[in-house]
């Protein structure tokens, strides 16, 4: 995909998003056309612009508490405040402010540049060792970027965040990063509950359609959403398969109104 289509499809993206509003209907076609052309190594770009441009995240009292599960797992699996905690795809600061609050160091990073930008401004008067703009992926390339502040006690990836590693090899790959720069703590991982494989008979036509005129490159386990952009569909099944490959056991907490997530030990 060259740059001019991936520029093309993001400003349609935002005129559908404004029109969203009134029609899903229409948000589940442009998700279906999405799904269908964009491919996996722009998905992540298509990503970034589209939480730059939601406001679902900004910040605010009710955007910035924990939830209750994630309370229950740091009383129950993290180490004690101070330790020295990596904190993923950290968005506004959510998680980095409650962390910061309860005595630990903190070393984040997000790919979104405004997310950070604005996490600094509203979280300046505790200090964070480093917040850094970058994915996932790019710790897989190059894991030096947080090294120098290596090993950290715990690894959370930010809330949901794991499944915006849309490349199957990529999430095992980052579990085994996330082995060497945090040899002994737990690594964190939650993902959004998606409804499921089932599609209707109308989003089967246009997928038939959109093959037709060579637009293949749908996977069935991604999704789309305006608000968070691509993200990958897990389950504890998928997770339990990744931590025997990876050298982890996998925990699954039963934790009442939970998103799923798990721990890795
Ligand atoms: C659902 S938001 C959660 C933000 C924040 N942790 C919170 O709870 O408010 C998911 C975050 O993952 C980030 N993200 C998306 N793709 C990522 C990637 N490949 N690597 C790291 N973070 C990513 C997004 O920019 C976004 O801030």
């Amino acid at each position: 995909m060259n740059a001019f289509t991936i520029k093309l499809l993001e400003g349609v993206t935002c005129r559908v998003n404004g029109l969203n509003k009134f029609s899903l209907q229409l948000h589940s076609v442009w998700s279906e056309i999405l799904l269908a052309t964009v491919d996996i190594d722009h998905r992540q770009q298509f990503t970034e612009s589209c939480y730059s441009n939601s406001s679902e995240y900004y910040v605010s009292a009710k955007h910035m508490k924990l939830f209750d599960w994630e309370m229950e797992v740091i009383d129950e699996y993290f180490p004690k405040a101070p330790a020295r905690i990596l904190i993923g795809g950290c968005g506004r600061g959510r998680e980095v402010l409650n962390f910061l609050k309860m005595g630990y160091e903190v070393i984040c990073f997000d790919p979104c540049t405004e997310f950070i930008t604005d996490m600094q401004l509203h979280i300046k008067d505790k200090h964070i060792l480093a917040s850094l703009k970058c994915t996932y992926e790019d710790l897989i390339d190059d894991d030096s970027i947080v090294e120098q502040f290596a090993p950290f006690d715990a690894f959370l990836f930010g809330w949901g965040s794991f499944a915006h590693i849309m490349d199957n090899n990529q999430r095992d790959e980052i579990l085994r990063v996330a082995k060497r720069i945090c040899p002994n703590g737990p690594i964190v991982l939650s993902w959004p509950r998606v409804a499921g494989f089932e599609v209707g008979p109308k989003t089967k036509a246009l997928r038939s359609i959109l093959e037709f005129i060579g637009l293949d490159n749908h996977k069935s386990d991604d999704s789309y959403h305006r608000d968070s952009g691509f993200v990958k569909t897990l389950n504890n099944e998928i997770v339990s398969e990744m931590a025997k490959r990876t050298g982890y056991t996998a925990h699954f907490p039963k934790i009442e109104n939970s998103y799923p997530f798990a721990v890795m030990t």
